[in-house]
């Protein structure tokens, strides 16, 4: 077994290449999230395997269930899916929703049980803004429970304060893993060579910042905590305005930098937008950014429980732009409520 970790262009291109390792026919399944970052759907699509979907608790901060997990593996293996592996992404994209360590040590255990890959996509780390859900490693959760489940997991230059995502680097992590398979992982690896420079130099800056004493290291700190200040009230101002309008409710960004509300669509509008063979959700998106400019993605492109509706918003607009954006995001909202259901 081995511990260890190796470099990639990005978390997308480790993701592929593992989840490419782990399908070997058509049966196999890989057990992913809903909502879900769509890199997995798209993957698991490209190599022909199942996605087996099981749904984030909204009234939960987006905590996972157990018994959920349970349910969908039990009918996933019912049906002859040869399920493999569970993707976790904490913190959560589209939800900001960051997991307990508790939440965290009942799946490795559920991962235990089940014979179970766990792939933690943990690109979003250092976005933390509550004190209350600290991020807490998968790694470190299976080394405390002294665990041999196998682990695979994933962190990147595009996200935290760095933000290099156009240079593409990254890294995964391997533990309790065949040395065999890290042997097959390798060779797959060294079919493309080797990861790009810039982006290695990225990773390299990324887990050896400057430290007290560098000549760089007042400007970098200064520079990090600025940044981080800013996405933390941004996070926080965002939230409260959705949860300020009638027919919106929005759990807060514990991480990540997304907020990802729920809409209470009026009926006259869902309506329409089946009239017009469209998703509500889409539409609502579509006539938000031809009412305002303002682009979000609706939830039906990540998944979403059957019958809500929901949209991603970034907080990531300039600071100076953030009150003229939820300004113009509240008229929107509240002239197309006022238009399909007059009595609010
Ligand atoms: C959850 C998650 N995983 C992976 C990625 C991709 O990261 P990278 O740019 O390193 O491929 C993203 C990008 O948005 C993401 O949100």
């Amino acid at each position: 077994m081995t511990r260890g970790n190796r470099r990639s262009n990005s978390a997308s291109g480790a993701v592929e290449r593992v989840i490419d390792m782990l399908v070997s026919s058509p049966d196999v399944g890989i057990m992913i999230p809903i909502p879900q970052y769509p890199l997995y759907t798209a993957t698991l699509a490209r190599v022909n395997a199942h996605a087996v979907p099981y749904y984030l608790q909204e009234d939960k901060d987006w905590q996972l269930s157990v018994s959920d997990l349970e349910h969908s593996l039990a009918e996933a293996r019912a049906k002859g899916t040869d399920v493999r592996a569970l993707v976790v992404i904490n913190p959560g994209n589209p939800t900001g929703g960051c997991l307990l360590e508790s939440n965290i040590a009942e799946i490795v255990r559920f991962c235990e049980r089940h014979r179970l890959v766990i792939m933690a996509d943990e690109v979003y780390q250092t976005n933390i803004y509550t004190e209350t859900n600290p991020f807490v490693s998968f790694k470190k959760v299976v080394a405390q429970l002294g665990s041999d489940v196998e682990l695979f997991s994933f962190h990147s230059i595009s996200k935290g304060m760095i933000g290099e995502c156009g240079r593409r680097g990254g890294y995964y992590e391997a533990v309790n893993i065949d040395e065999k398979v890290m042997g097959q992982l390798l060779k797959l690896a060294s079919v493309s060579l080797c990861p790009n420079v810039q982006g290695q130099m990225a990773v390299d800056i990324m887990v050896n910042p400057p430290r007290l004493g560098d000549a760089s290291y007042e400007q970098y700190k200064a520079e990090v905590e600025d940044i981080f200040e800013s996405m933390k009230r941004r996070a926080k101002k965002l939230a409260q305005a959705f949860n300020s309008l009638p027919n919106m409710s929005c759990n807060d960004a514990q991480g990540a930098m997304y907020c990802f509300p729920r809409v209470e669509l009026p009926q006259a509008f869902i309506d329409e937008a089946k009239a017009k063979g469209q998703q509500p959700d889409s539409l609502y998106c579509m006539q938000m950014l031809e009412a305002t400019g303002i682009s979000v993605v609706p939830g039906s492109g990540f998944g979403q429980y059957p019958g809500t509706f929901h949209f991603r918003s970034t907080f990531l607009p300039p600071e100076n732009l953030f009150d003229d954006f939820i300004d113009s995001f509240k008229r929107f909202h509240l002239g197309l409520l006022a238009r399909y259901s007059p009595k609010i």
